[in-house]
């Protein structure tokens, strides 16, 4: 293999640029000339792209969103629109791709395997919800923003006695919500993994409310319904005023954690590596600590890893 391209695609995530970096620098210390595709598989059609070299990802490291850009690209999934991008793959000698994104860029790039060009995916999502690898890259920046808003909130919160719903994204999986709801130390968590109990969570209230408690934060995941409808439920079942903040897109943004850059790193390093030894279809992920490749397909099976212990404590810690 001489030459191998990288795309990232789908929702941005924090580290994203420090993983093309460590692609493309990993792959030239390798020997190897990496191609970088500009807006995902949309530009692989379109035939947008560039020869990158070691200073075209220099100073990205520390950079939120991602510099090859990124999209959602409805042509890909027809066979018109995969095989415009072969044709381009072929012509600029393109023999396997890195692409770097979630559960849709995967599919994306388990049809490119299959139609012979090996593709190995590195998982890029604030969501954590890929499952094979303990944590996606941009888990942990998001995180840390969603927790530095809730400390804001908070203190609003408190000056005013009020109670206050925090819309946090995630798309289906509850993980962003739930770990930033336990490091936030919120009153009550809402995610799409455990059925909600409206009658449990004016209890809890009450009974905050009962040993003097004036101020709350509920933190809704968006999986299970927007912070506004969760406001218009509180208030016909308890008629509890609440105040609504949805956090949106600021979860996407931003400078990347140290963990986000050192995992980015790690993943494309290994990316490459596991191109280089003939292997597509294949995703990278990290678990129990230590980075690993497996078979993308194990990535598509929705087996509900849920930490039901962590939920558990959550509501022990906020009574
Ligand atoms: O997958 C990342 C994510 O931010 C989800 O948490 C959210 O549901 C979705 O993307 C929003 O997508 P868009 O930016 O296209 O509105």
């Amino acid at each position: 293999m001489k030459r191998i391209g990288v795309l990232t695609s789908g929702g941005d995530a924090p580290g994203m640029n420090a993983a093309i970096r460590a692609v493309v620098r990993k792959a030239i210390y390798e020997g190897l000339e990496v191609v970088g595709i500009f807006h995902g598989y949309q530009g692989l059609i379109d035939g947008n792209m560039e020869l990158l070299n070691l200073g075209s990802v220099g100073d990205i490291i520390q950079r939120g969103g991602t510099k090859l850009y990124s999209a959602r690209c409805p042509e890909f999934r027809t066979e018109e629109g995969q095989q415009k991008a072969i044709e381009q793959l072929k012509a600029n000698g393109i023999e396997g791709l890195v692409i770097i994104g979630g559960d849709g860029s995967y599919r994306g790039s388990m049809t490119l395997t299959k139609k012979g060009f090996p593709c190995v995916g590195i998982p890029g999502t604030i969501d954590n919800d890929i499952p094979g690898t303990d944590y996606t890259l941009g888990f942990d920046t998001a995180l840390n923003t969603v927790i530095d808003c809730i400390d804001k909130i908070r203190d609003t919160a408190t000056s005013h006695d009020r109670t206050f719903i925090v819309e946090v994204m995630g798309r289906d999986a509850g993980d962003l919500a739930l770990w930033a709801g336990l490091a936030g130390g919120a009153e009550t968590i809402i995610i799409p993994e455990v059925n909600m109990n409206m009658e449990e969570v004016v209890e809890r209230l009450k009974s905050g409310t009962s040993r003097g408690k004036k101020h709350s934060i509920i933190i809704v995941a968006e999986g299970v319904m927007s912070g506004s409808e969760f406001a218009a439920k509180l208030m016909e079942h308890a008629n509890i005023e609440t105040r609504v903040s949805v956090l949106g897109h600021i979860q996407r943004g931003g400078s990347p954690t140290g963990r986000d850059r050192v995992l980015a790193s790690m993943f494309g390093a290994k990316a490459v590596e596991v191109l280089m030894a003939g292997n597509g279809g294949r995703a990278v992920g990290i678990q129990n600590h230590e980075v690993v490749d497996y078979d993308m397909n194990e990535a598509f099976e929705r087996n509900e890893v849920f930490d039901k212990d962590m939920y558990q404590l959550s509501k022990e810690l906020s009574i």
